[in-house]
């Protein structure tokens, strides 16, 4: 079996959350359940777990890996939806806390499917869709943007230095272009060695991946929609893994105290300790902000 995902800040999150076990509870990232399934152990059979995600490959994996119980409910969409998804099961309750750990779940980044998340699996194609149902994918994007809207993006999401040149090299090349190696060794081409030891490509996966899934998009819209249906005492999570995740998390929560309408609980965010870091590397960039509704 793959690898599965090493839930990030799992007891700060669920300290946090402050559960109730009667409650209702939203995990907007179910990817493969260790965040959810953490929750669901405090609850009570009266207690309510809903888990969404927007890749039907982590649901299943979850469904086959995990016994579900009859009050821990499982749904494909994007949390940007969350009041839709609501409605759609007829759940009037007000949660008494949400979720998010967004970006993706290392199965999904080393067991893709064909779907060239990770700059490292050089065969894969570059799709990079979360949900398979959406219209457009990395190489869509590669071939129907032009060399000065690419240079953008790589800029934009990717807080690329040398996003011009890369574009360049990419509309100079489409035609080679299909797979995550073709490309990844076009950037070795055109981008020096970093000293640090940094893939090169991760800065342009990274702009695709936010651009193929309009992630910025849908966390902004997730939180709008998240605190409005939080209930009042309630709290909001949010765990993000890089700067422009982290700036939009952090605006809003501002914004939602001043305003008098939350309080911030996080001061300066919560990050992972020593050993959380010596055991998984992948929790190094994490950072988790709480916010609590009045
Ligand atoms: C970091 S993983 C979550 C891992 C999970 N907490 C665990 O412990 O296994 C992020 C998951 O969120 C999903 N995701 C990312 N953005 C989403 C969105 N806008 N709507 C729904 N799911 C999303 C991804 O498909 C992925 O499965």
């Amino acid at each position: 079996m793959d690898k599965i995902h090493i839930p990030v800040l799992l007891e700060e999150s669920i300290t946090a959350l402050n559960i109730d076990p009667n409650g209702f509870y939203i995990d907007c990232t179910l990817g493969d359940g260790g965040h959810s399934y953490k929750i669901l152990s405090r609850l009570s059979s009266q207690g309510l777990l809903l888990s969404i995600d927007r890749d039907q490959n982590a649901i299943d994996f979850v469904k086959e890996y995990y016994e579900i119980p009859s009050n821990w409910i499982i749904e494909k969409d994007n949390f940007s939806n969350i009041k839709n998804v609501l409605e759609r099961l007829n759940i009037s309750r007000n949660p008494s806390g949400i979720l998010m750990d967004l970006g993706l779940s290392s199965r999904q980044l080393e067991s893709s499917k064909n779907r060239g998340f990770s700059y490292q699996e050089d065969n894969e194609s570059l799709d990079m869709r979360m949900d398979t149902d959406l219209n457009v994918n990395a190489l869509d994007l590669l071939k129907a943007l032009n060399e000065k809207e690419l240079s953008k993006l790589f800029k934009l999401y990717g807080e690329e230095r040398y996003a011009k040149p890369i574009a360049r090299a990419i509309k100079e090349n489409t035609s080679d272009i299909s797979t995550v190696g073709d490309l990844t060794s076009l950037i070795y081409k055109v981008v020096p060695v970093a000293s640090n030891n940094k893939n090169p490509s991760r800065r342009v996966f990274q702009a695709l991946r936010i651009a193929v899934n309009d992630e910025l998009n849908s966390l902004k819209e997730g939180l709008d929609s998240a605190f409005e249906v939080l209930s009042t005492d309630g709290r909001l999570l949010v765990i993000t893994f890089h700067s422009l995740e982290d700036r939009i998390v952090k605006r809003f929560f501002n914004e939602k105290e001043d305003n008098k309408e939350g309080k911030i609980i996080s001061k300066t965010p919560v990050i992972p300790n020593e050993k959380e870091l010596q055991e998984n590397h992948r929790s190094s960039s994490a950072k988790l902000r709480i916010l609590g509704k009045i």
